[in-house]
């Protein structure tokens, strides 16, 4: 079990399962016939799961734009409230293919508010990507288009994924399970 900054994490889905499944997300969503599309990657947890799909997509054979925007639920403590838009894209998306990046689908309340506000700038279609859904905590009725992984639930770390500022270096998903 790999010991990072003295935790012990267990090692959910491995670098190499997870750039399996880029490659297989990437012809799957070449096959929905996006026309010109924007991805916009939700900061900051999804940046690196973006960062290897769109060279996913790439070799796929599809070319997007790519904008990032930054959303919160959390006003200040650990209750998830209204998500807010803290930096927002600064490309125009009217009349687009828009193609939204997340790491984990959760609640629904992050994916369903940006699918949301593309829709009432007038993209002409919208498509939502998780890596992870954590589908047995879904609150809002949203599902993703495409997504890398079923996640159990568990708070998880890892590949753009973050506790307290750490971990989102680690080139795995894992949960942390105690002191080494
Ligand atoms: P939702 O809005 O409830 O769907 O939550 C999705 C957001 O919560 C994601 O964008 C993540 O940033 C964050 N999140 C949910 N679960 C985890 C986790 O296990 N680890 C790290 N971040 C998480
Ligand atoms: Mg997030």
């Amino acid at each position: 079990m790999p010991i990072v900054r003295d935790k012990k994490i267990e090692v959910l889905f491995s670098a190499e399962d997870i750039a399996r499944r880029n490659g297989e997300l990437a012809e799957e969503i070449v096959l929905s016939d996006l026309k010109n599309p924007i991805v916009i990657s939700i900061l900051k947890g999804s940046f690196v799961f973006a960062a290897d799909l769109i060279r996913a997509l790439h070799h796929a054979g599809l070319s997007p734009e790519v904008e990032f925007i930054s959303i919160t639920s959390y006003g200040g403590g650990t209750q998830a409230g209204e998500p807010k838009v803290l930096r927002d894209v600064e490309s125009d998306v009217q009349g687009r293919d828009v193609v939204i990046i997340d790491d984990i689908l959760e609640s629904g309340g992050t994916l369903k508010f940006t699918r949301d506000l593309m829709l009432a700038r007038g993209a002409k279609r919208v498509s939502l990507i998780a890596l992870l859904d954590k589908s047995e905590r879904r609150k809002h009725e949203i599902d993703a288009d495409f997504v890398g992984f079923e996640c159990p639930d568990k708070f998880v770390v890892g590949y753009g994924m973050d506790v307290g500022h750490a971990f989102r270096e680690l080139p795995f998903v894992g949960v942390v399970t105690g002191e080494a």
